[in-house]
């Protein structure tokens, strides 16, 4: 949102910056491949080898993926889908972890004086860990193209293809169950490690269990051989000082808005804070975790705009601390829910969604029913926020939970009325109620004439 507030020329900088960083890692990337030169023949034999090259190349892959996500038309096509985890998945399992597996095989026996347990074992923690991220990637990929696909099918006269959410959701579930195999496979290789590092450790010669820490690192260290692309990485303050550059120049085109916000503050609108019981159920909206799987930024895309409403706005958010905005969206976006539901609608979808949704997969929250609502907590909270710069008054500021309790009253008395459990009004499903039906109410145009 902030980012589209930029001008053209700072939105083509970041571009140009993020490839900059870019070819650093793919330098990191070459010059890694490089350093396996000459020890390619033990790719076939030695599961060390075998995890840092995977490891490299998913380095490689995540990088340029990186950038090309950061390109406007394809974030379009893939913000708020699985393609965003499936791509940091590949970094994190495929490249962070593949390397570490790598270091761990290659460390453990020099620092034990012994040999690995293991090699098959390792080989098969290769095999089973690349099937894993490989599965569990290209299912991820697939189902965020597709939803994105999905989501921005439209008629020829103009209307969404896929109008309710939920088809955009069940499309994908098969892949949902390539992933958690892909994801089990994974685990599954991990474990063998762990089997093997115990193992070997359990072999160790007994005097090296005590002393393994003060092994000569030295040791470990393998000759320097004088080659071109030592040369390359001689220049290490070079680099550094030119990825440091980068980062701190696309730092800067982050961070600039942020402090410039008030500039995109339109004096025509005005936002209500958040009520206490509305603040209560905020927190336990953040506690419950549904922002994982619902955002609040409707993005100025004409697929979101048709599907969710008006595209979001600064002001929307102005009083979000923590902003809510999301990355992921399992479900559909909740910026304009407000009074769109009944408040029963809410108590019943939220105890169990199937019975409003036959084919949803938001899980159900019973216990919403059960638990107490803190309203002692309130007056500490709602000062943090004032510090933070929400303009409560010095009343709510004095009486939050006394404001709270009695908005809740009304909230409960009427689910009651309408065939509802009673006593609900000191129950966390009423907070949560109250802030689901404020969503996308706080934002007003102040009345012509009102000067400011
Ligand atoms: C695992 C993902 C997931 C989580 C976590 C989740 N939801 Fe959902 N939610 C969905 C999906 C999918 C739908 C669409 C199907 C449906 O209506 O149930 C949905 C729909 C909704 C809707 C209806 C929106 C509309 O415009 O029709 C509301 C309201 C909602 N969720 C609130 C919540 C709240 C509150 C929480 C936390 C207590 C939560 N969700 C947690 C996945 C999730």
């Amino acid at each position: 949102m902030l980012y589209t507030a930029l001008p053209d020329w700072a939105q083509t900088l970041g571009v140009i910056f993020s490839v900059m960083l870019w070819a650093p890692s793919w330098g990191g990337m070459i010059n890694g491949l490089l350093t396996i030169r000459g020890a390619w023949n033990l790719l076939r034999t030695d599961p060390v080898v075998k995890f840092f090259v995977a490891g490299i190349t998913f380095y490689g892959m995540s990088t340029f993926e990186g950038p090309l996500l950061s390109i406007k038309s394809v974030n379009g096509l893939a913000h708020y889908t699985d393609w965003i985890i499936g791509h940091v998945h590949s970094g994190a399992l495929g490249w962070n972890g593949f390397m570490t597996f790598g270091i761990i095989y290659f460390l453990l026996p020099k620092l034990w004086k012994t040999e690995l347990y293991s090699q098959k074992l390792a080989t098969q923690h290769f095999w089973l860990g690349t099937l894993g991220i490989i599965l569990y990637y290209t299912s991820m990929v697939a189902a965020g193209i597709t939803q994105g696909l999905m989501w921005r099918n439209l008629n020829p006269d103009g209307t969404l293809v896929y109008p309710d959410f939920i088809e955009t959701v069940v499309k994908i579930i098969p892949l949902y169950w390539v992933r958690a195999l892909g994801g089990t496979l994974f685990l599954a290789g991990f474990v063998l490690m762990i089997i093997n590092i115990i193992k070997t450790i359990a072999k160790a010669p007994s005097a090296t269990k005590e002393e393994s820490t003060l092994v000569q690192w030295q040791e470990i260290s393998h000759d320097p051989e004088d080659k071109g692309h030592r040369r390359l990485e001689g220049l290490a303050p070079l680099f550094t000082v030119l990825a440091v550059v980068a980062i701190l120049v696309g730092s800067v085109i982050e961070i600039y808005p942020t402090l410039n916000v008030s500039k995109y503050i339109s004096p025509a609108v005005t936002t209500e804070p958040y009520t206490p019981l509305q603040l209560a159920g905020r927190d336990l909206y953040i506690a419950e975790g549904c922002y994982l799987c619902h955002s609040q930024q409707v993005r100025k895309t004409p697929d979101d705009v048709l599907r969710f409403g008006a595209a979001s706005t600064i002001e929307d958010s102005i009083y979000d601390h923590p902003f809510q905005w999301g990355s992921k969206r399992t479900g559909p976006d909740l910026s304009h829910l407000g009074k769109k539901y009944p408040n029963l609608w809410h108590l019943r979808h939220m105890v169990d969604p199937r019975s409003i949704t036959s084919q949803s997969i938001m899980p159900n929250y019973p216990w919403l029913l059960e638990k107490k609502t803190d309203f002692a907590s309130l007056r500490k909270k709602l000062a943090v926020m004032k510090y933070l710069g929400v303009p409560y008054d010095a009343k709510t500021l004095s009486d939050p939970d006394v404001i709270a309790q009695a908005e809740a009253k009304v909230i409960a008395d009427e689910l009651a009325s309408q065939g509802a459990q009673s006593g609900l009004e000191d129950r966390q499903i009423v907070a949560l109620i109250a802030y689901m039906q404020s969503l996308g109410q706080k934002t007003h145009s102040k009345p012509a004439g009102v000067a400011q």
